[in-house]
């Protein structure tokens, strides 16, 4: 915690020309709503131009019109690909298509933030097509892109990957089985590629690999409201940029979070699965709520 005090974000290390004197860019995944547009928006402010990635192509465009509106010296383009569809052997049908659309912008900052709103099934009863939709997203689209990219990064030097985790991660929940397992695989491949970027030397890389912990958030699919401890996704955008270059492989993005995750992590674990078993029937029963009142409209 009292690290902050003697943080400022290095993003700015992150800004600078290419060797034609070109604007940096940055592509955030998931950037047509929550966190991933919040980030998008901090990452504008910072002087970057920015690749939004999502699903939707006329919901991306909605979202670059009103990017564009807030910062209008900048650049904002689209990527549209669905993390969820089948990613060919090698992922190369991916990687064509991202390394297409990055073409030959001086790309310094990749953020993979794109996440998939599970919704709170027994894993015996989850549909296994979800199962296979939730592994794409959180496995196979993450690791493709960030090894599509990485060349990019590194011809740019210095870059930076930021991999946008969740509590999930580090406390497993109940009714979300395999997207726990999902976000503990990104932190694993995110600090493994933090060490390996610094230890490769031949030739040099200076990529800053960085994990962020992210809890609750008032994201329009999360359906929370913001209070003390539910940031916007605008702060949250903010808090993510706010840790860049911190010196540290993972790290909680946001101080209130951070501070509630330090006593938490002092509970016994089997209290503390408890507490997520808890809030888990609590989300689990709001979702039911949801459906129920959905189908009465
Ligand atoms: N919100 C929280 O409380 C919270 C807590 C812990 C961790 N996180 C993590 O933070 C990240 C962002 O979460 P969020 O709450 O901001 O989510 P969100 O509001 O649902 O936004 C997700 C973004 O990803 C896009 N997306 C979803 N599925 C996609 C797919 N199959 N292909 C391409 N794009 C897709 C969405 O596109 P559309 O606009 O088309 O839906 C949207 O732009 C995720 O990794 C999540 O696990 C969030």
């Amino acid at each position: 915690m009292l690290w902050r005090l003697f943080h400022w974000s290095k993003i700015q290390r992150y800004n600078h020309p290419g060797q034609r004197g070109v604007e940096p860019w940055a592509l955030v995944t998931g950037a047509s709503d929550g966190i991933g547009k919040g980030v998008a928006l901090e990452l504008l402010s910072q002087g970057f131009n920015v690749i939004i990635h999502g699903r939707n192509l006329t919901k991306l465009q909605r979202v670059r019109e009103q990017l564009n509106e807030q910062h209008p010296t900048r650049s904002v383009e689209i990527f549209v690909w669905d993390a969820t569809q089948p990613i060919s052997r090698g992922g190369k049908n991916l990687s064509e298509a991202v390394l297409a659309s990055v073409g030959s912008k001086h790309l310094t900052v990749l953020v993979n933030n794109v996440g998939f709103t599970s919704t709170y099934h027994t894993f015996a009863s989850q549909d296994p097509e979800e199962i296979d939709a939730v592994v794409t997203l959180q496995i196979s689209f993450v690791t493709h892109i960030t090894r599509a990219l990485l060349p990019e990064l590194a011809k740019n030097e210095p870059g930076l990957i930021i991999n946008v985790g969740g509590l999930t991660g580090l406390f497993p929940s109940p009714f979300l089985a395999v997207h726990s397992g999902g976000k503990a695989y990104l932190a694993g491949f995110s600090r493994a590629l933090s060490i390996e970027l610094e230890l490769v030397r031949e030739p040099p890389t200076d990529i800053e690999c960085l994990h962020v912990d992210i809890h609750n958030v008032a994201t329009n699919s999360n359906g929370s409201d913001a209070g003390f401890l539910t940031p916007t996704p605008e702060t949250m955008g903010r808090a993510i940029i706010g840790v860049v270059g911190c010196g540290r492989r993972s790290v909680t993005a946001y101080w209130r979070a951070e501070a509630t995750e330090l006593i938490l992590k002092l509970l016994p674990r089997s209290m503390m699965d408890g507490i997520m078993a808890k809030e888990m029937m609590k989300m689990r029963d709001r979702e039911l709520q949801r459906a129920a009142a959905k189908r009465d409209d």
